[in-house]
């Protein structure tokens, strides 16, 4: 399945410095290892179990599984029988195990150049064992789930771990998501509490973020769900005795003016619930199987589906993902720019470095605040060693030229990474050429929330690079290319990317609701693990992700759901019908083309047209903006009803060659749709 050799045209190499002390330092290598991974997998991991704390071990193979709904009900075990806790394993093992206390997990960088906090392994340790304490003392249990929605501060972080070292279930919900999309994911997993923030800065925004969360609250109380307590960090509104009292000082851009609500039967305060809490917590020892986290991620149904991961696998799988795929030693600093509310920053910001021991930048702000140099400032002022960011954010960085990139020197850089769509080839160079100097191979890694962790990517040292491909699979992954058949095809191909059996960190279940995990990602080819995704083989063998095939829609690295933005528009009294494409944006990737049929008697106007896009940003959250909205009095449908959405792509795109039209029932509502087409969409 993988090529006798790399291929030697079209390449990137990673250097000679580079492979001196890789972990995986050839392609002979990354073969041999990749053999051993899928043909004795009870050693391979085994291997790599061995450097971790277990409390009892596992008894019995490293996987049992089922991927064939034919045979019956899926699932995936992974080291039964272990029990352990992920948190004492980020935190306990690297200060007394490993002698890492004095080590920094964070350099922690506000959205206001200067604004900043450095906490080493000891002093999170400390801080997660206070906040589990506090925790516990509200009565949250194993098993539990907590909501959190905060932005990107240092507490996020220790509200996570906190939950992990008691055995509680956390759910992180972005804090750019909208109360209604809070509310919803709440109600989904029936939360018992949640962690929020007072409020935050996003460049010169104020986003008051307890006013969201109290809405959501409502929202979940009107829906018979009572949740009655509320615990908020004061990030902007600290009061002076809270200042004293925490031990982080505010951050430099305090905001003691902004309104926070407060209700004292609901809302507890941060500062106040940690005083006297002991810094001493012994942590819950948890099955291998036992729930670790829920995180949603968007559906082609609409409703967000909350894929639910679980301790060992998913532990052992992110840890050995970062530590190959970024190479890491230990005198990197590493910075991850996704924000923890994503997979990327679960996977990637808090689990895999810190069972690392690595030392990460934690950046709240954005890459173009105060000025587009802001990127650049950072990794000369932390000395940042590898990035791994998004291809939106490239493209984003790109528009300003080189110049406010060279300003800086970047010279600690070894390796660069990517991760959420496809990277196009202007950008990959760009990045390679302007960012890395031409020294840094770029790791473009592929993988979702539902895979845990990096499932196809380059390992930097080993893997020659083609700009645009995802190269080879990780570690335990077994890829295969199917026809609309279900026919496995070899060689260079086209088809539908699947996965033929489990790895570790694959998710286990959507959450409440195994029927939908089995429909969505195992029904359509039995015995194989369906991603969504088309994918492309070349001859020497690599992967090409091709993009969704279902009615997804990739914006700024962000899944989101065709339908679940069709039916926030819907909701509006004036819209009978919508239907929502994707139109190729030059920085998002995708931006959202809406058609709106409007009730009757209604007129469509720029009154009309603000209010659809409101709508949708208080349903979903500001990601889901809609772009384009056009008035559609017919929409291009079946004799069956069914709405041809390959028409209304080459609409929004403005393109006339249509191809076959011969199954829609009424042609002539196409030729009104190219004459209202929206005037801004060129
Ligand atoms: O379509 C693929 C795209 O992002 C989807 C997963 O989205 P999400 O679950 O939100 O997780 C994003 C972060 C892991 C995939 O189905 N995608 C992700 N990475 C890549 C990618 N497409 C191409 N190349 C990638 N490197």
């Amino acid at each position: 399945m993988l090529p006798d050799k790399a291929p030697d045209e079209d390449v990137f190499c990673g250097s000679a410095d580079l492979k001196r002390d890789a972990h995986v330092a050839s392609f002979e290598k990354y073969k041999e290892l990749y053999m051993k991974s899928i043909e004795t997998p009870d050693e391979f991991w085994g291997d790599i179990a061995k450097d971790f704390f277990w409390k009892t071990k596992h008894s019995g193979q490293f996987l049992d599984y089922n991927f064939d709904v034919t045979k019956g009900k899926i699932f995936v075990k992974c080291m039964e029988g272990a029990t352990t806790n992920i948190c004492y394993n980020l935190l306990d093992r690297n200060v007394h195990d490993r002698k890492l206390g004095d080590r920094v997990a964070f350099f922690w960088e506000g959205n206001d150049p200067g604004d900043d906090l450095t906490v080493t392994y000891r002093e999170l340790l400390q801080r997660v064992c206070q906040f589990a304490n506090v925790l516990k003392s509200q009565g949250v249990k194993k098993g539990d789930r907590v909501s959190i929605y905060m932005p990107m501060v240092l507490e996020l972080v220790v509200a996570m771990l906190a939950c992990v070292r008691i055995g509680a279930v956390h759910s992180i919900v972005f804090a750019g998501f909208s109360a209604e999309s809070l509310c919803e994911r709440i109600l989904d997993s029936d939360c018992s509490l949640l962690v929020t923030a007072d409020g935050f800065y996003r460049g010169d925004k104020l986003i008051n973020l307890k006013l969201l969360a109290d809405e959501a609250l409502q929202k979940c109380r009107d829906k018979g769900l009572l949740i009655n307590r509320c615990i908020v960090l004061k990030h902007l509104s600290k009061e002076p005795e809270e200042i004293l009292g925490s031990q982080s000082p505010p951050t430099k851009r305090s905001c003691p003016d902004l309104q926070v609500p407060w209700n004292p039967d609901v809302d507890l305060c941060w500062h106040a619930l940690l005083r006297g809490a002991s810094d001493e917590c012994e942590p819950e020892w948890c099955e291998s199987e036992d729930p670790l986290f829920i995180l949603y991620t968007s559906g082609s149904t609409g409703k967000p589906k909350g894929v639910l991961h679980t301790v060992s696998g998913y532990m052992l799988y992110t840890a050995t993902t970062f530590k190959l795929v970024f190479d890491h030693q230990p005198d990197d600093v590493y910075w991850c720019t996704a924000d923890i509310g994503w997979i990327t920053g679960h996977s990637y910001i808090t689990y895999g470095p810190l069972a690392n021991g690595a030392t990460s930048v934690l950046f709240e702000g954005l890459p173009t605040f105060p000025n587009e140099s802001r990127m650049w400032e950072i990794v000369d002022k932390y000395r940042v060693t590898k990035l791994y960011t998004a291809p939106t954010a490239i493209r984003l960085l790109m528009k300003f030229g080189s110049e406010p990139v060279k300003k800086y020197k970047r010279e600690s850089l070894k390796i660069l990474g990517t991760v959420g769509e496809p990277i196009n080839p202007e950008a990959w160079q760009w990045y390679y050429n302007v960012v890395g100097d031409k020294r840094c191979p770029i790791v473009d890694t592929f993988w979702q929330t539902e895979t845990g962790g990096h499932v196809l990517t380059p390992l930097p040292a080993a893997t020659p690079l083609k700009p645009g491909s995802a190269t080879f699979p990780f570690f335990g992954v077994v890829p295969a290319i199917l026809n609309e058949s279900g026919e496995e095809l070899e060689g260079p191909s086209e088809g539908y990317l699947v996965f033929k059996q489990p790895w570790p960190g694959v998710m286990r279940t959507v959450y409440g609701n195994q029927p939908r995990f089995e429909t969505i990602y195992f029904k359509k080819f039995p015995g194989y693990y369906v991603t969504g995704d088309g994918c492309r083989r070349d001859k020497d063998g690599y992967y090409w992700i091709t993009g969704r095939i279902d009615d997804m829609l990739n914006v700024s690295g962000h899944l989101l759901s065709t339908a679940e933005v069709e039916s926030a528009l819907v909701e509006h009294k004036a819209v009978a019908e919508a239907a929502v494409v994707g139109r190729p944006h030059p920085v998002k990737g995708e931006s959202l083309y809406c058609f709106v049929s409007l009730t009757n008697g209604v007129t469509f106007t720029c009154t009309l047209e603000a209010e659809l896009k409101k709508q949708v940003r208080e349903k979903i959250g500001a990601i889901a903006t809609p772009d384009y909205i056009q008035n559609a009095p017919g929409l291009p449908k079946t004799r069956s009803g069914k709405i041809m959405r390959r028409l209304l792509r080459k609409i929004a795109c403005n393109e006339h060659d249509l191809g076959d039209i011969s199954t829609l029932a009424d042609s002539s509502v196409v030729q009104q749709l190219f004459q209202n087409r929206c005037s801004t969409a060129v």
